[in-house]
Formats: C-alpha cells, structure tokens, sequence
C-alpha cells in the first residue's frame, strides 16, 4: 500500500500533519524494506492540564513530532480522546525507544501505559511522520463504549487505524 499524491502535495510536507479524517494522502512515504527490523509501539497515557484540551499544545507536539520523525525515520499516528492521548509509532527499533525515552520524561502527559510493543512486518502509517487522528464514528464503533486504556493491543490498532483510514471497518 503506497501513498498517491493529492492535490495536498507540497503543501502538506511543510507543515505538520493536523488531520481531517481520513488524513490526506501525503507524498511521504516509507518503504518498509528500508528500515528493516521494524517495530512498532502503541501506547496510552493521561493528558496533563491545558494538553487534554489545548491546540496549542497539540500544535506543538505535532510541530516536534513531524521535525524529529522525519530525521529518525519514524511514522505513526497520535490521538487524543476522553482526556487521554494514544500513539502508534513505527520505525526501527532503537529509534523508536529513543522517542520512548524522550515521551516519558515530557510533563504534558504522564503514566504511559504500552498496549504494544512488538517487531512488525511492515508499516501500517507509513504516510505520516505523525499526524493527528480524531475519533470518528467508525472508530467509535470499535471502542464500543470503552475508554482508551482499557483497549487491549488489537482493538487499540484498529482504533488508530481506521480513525486514520489506513484500514477499512472490520466486519
Ligand atoms: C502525547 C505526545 C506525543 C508526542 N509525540 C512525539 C513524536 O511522535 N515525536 C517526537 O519527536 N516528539 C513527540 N512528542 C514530544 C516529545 O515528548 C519531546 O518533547 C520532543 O521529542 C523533544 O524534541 P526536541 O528535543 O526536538 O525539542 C510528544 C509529546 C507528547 C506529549
């Protein structure tokens, strides 16, 4: 699955990904036979003060986010929801601990739980560096009434993914 060009373009390259749903289709892409090993995390952690409802603060994450991700060669998704942010990051595996490292000691959340933390055969958000997801009502349907951490790692994914069109509603 590759990501086509749209009329998004140049456009989307030079500012960080804020999402509509489904995000646009970026000309961002990695191939997954590049960065081999690939792993990939997901977790979930409480938003601190002003981060559970700012955009400011969002816009800042995510200004970070699209800088340092490009440079490790990282992808993945953020969503913030019920007070609660989750994110996918993908990537080779010290880079993506390295950005573990540095999400633990950020104070704009706190208690990271990991729903998963396993090597994966190829990327499922290869188009963005990290883009922000909202909640739709596909996604919804999945969470069925669950709050974010109580999602284990499948239906997390799924969350994230369709929420971010990278996969169709299971049925
Ligand atoms: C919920 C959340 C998600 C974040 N996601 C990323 C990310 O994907 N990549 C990243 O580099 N920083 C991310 N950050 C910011 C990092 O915690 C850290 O502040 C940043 O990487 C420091 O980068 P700098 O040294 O370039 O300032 C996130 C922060 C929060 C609170």
């Amino acid at each position: 699955m590759l990501a086509s060009q749209d009329a998004c373009g140049a456009a989307c390259l030079s500012s960080p990904s804020v999402t509509r749903n489904p995000p646009s289709r970026v000309a961002f892409a990695f191939s997954s036979s590049t960065v081999l090993p690939l792993h990939r995390a997901i977790y979930v952690s409480d938003a601190v003060g002003g981060a559970a409802t700012s955009l400011l603060v969002l816009a800042e994450i995510l200004g970070a986010s699209d800088r340092n991700n490009r440079r490790d060669g990282l992808t993945g998704v953020l969503m913030r929801h019920g007070g609660r942010f989750m994110q996918a990051i993908e990537g080779r595996r010290a880079d993506v601990d390295r950005l573990m490292d540095r999400l633990r000691a950020d104070s704009r959340h706190r208690n990271i739980r990991l729903i998963s933390d396993q090597d994966v055969p190829e990327r499922l958000f290869r188009q963005w560096p990290m883009t922000l997801v909202e909640m739709t009502p596909e996604a919804r349907l999945i969470l069925n009434g669950a709050t974010l951490d109580q999602l284990g790692a499948d239906r997390a994914q799924a969350v994230l993914a369709v929420a971010a069109g990278a996969l169709p509603l299971p049925a």
